[in-house]
């Protein structure tokens, strides 16, 4: 077994208390840092499966609010809960979105999406590149204003334009590297914070 497969201390945490990864330890120190998650919210986990973030999301509503969530891939979680919504499918799909689109506007989008890696580090940030695109392209559709997004990124050369494209849209953007990541990973997550409100459409003349 390689160093990196090997179970640490985060992997046997995380099956200690239920859940199926160990990327849950990621999202409690993006809510330790950033406090972003309130009872009573609706939210949404983009790239959910195998469904750590959204069972740490549920136990944290306590069937208060709602929480949407997609993947490709099932769940590996048991969920039967009235506040939660799951489908399975591609986030690019218009049909998905726009089942996602139906039980929004949400106050807290969450993606921790990835492509799955083919060891080119060109073709594989290019593609969490374009994953994060349309997390704030979905951000801009369905998240309420004043809220939040987080979006996982592999880091490559497309971090500032997606920051810029972020401060634009939101009071506050940065880059936040958790500390429960692998450190041989070279990812990263976005946390945009305040959604400004849409411009006013000008009047028809
Ligand atoms: C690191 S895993 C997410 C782990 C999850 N947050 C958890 O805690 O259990 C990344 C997920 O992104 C999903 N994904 C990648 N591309 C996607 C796409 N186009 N549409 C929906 N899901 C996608 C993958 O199927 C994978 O399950």
């Amino acid at each position: 077994m390689s160093g990196y497969e090997k179970p640490d201390h985060w992997t046997l945490k995380a099956k200690k208390e239920g859940y199926p990864a160990r990327s849950v330890y990621k999202l409690a120190e993006l809510q330790d840092k950033f406090g972003l998650l309130k009872a009573g919210m609706r939210v949404l986990d983009v790239g959910a499966a195998p469904g750590s973030w959204s069972l740490w999301v549920l136990r944290f509503l306590k069937g208060s609010g709602f929480l949407s969530a997609v993947d490709l891939q099932k769940l590996a979680i048991s969920a039967p809960t009235p506040n939660f919504f799951f489908i399975q499918g591609d986030l690019y799909d218009p049909a998905v979105r726009a089942e996602l689109a139906a039980r929004g506007p949400y106050d807290l989008v969450l993606s921790d999406a990835a492509p799955s890696t083919t060891g080119n580090s060109t073709v594989d940030t290019g593609r969490s590149e374009s994953i994060v695109e349309a997390v704030l392209d979905m951000a801009d559709e369905f998240l309420a204003p004043g809220g939040a997004v987080v979006a996982k990124l592999f880091i490559g050369g497309g971090e500032r334009e997606l920051l810029d494209r972020m401060k634009a849209g939101y009071a506050a953007a940065r880059g936040f590297k958790p500390k429960t990541c692998r450190s041989e990973s070279f990812e990263t997550y976005l946390v945009g914070t305040g959604k400004r409100r849409p411009a006013p459409r000008p009047a028809a003349p």
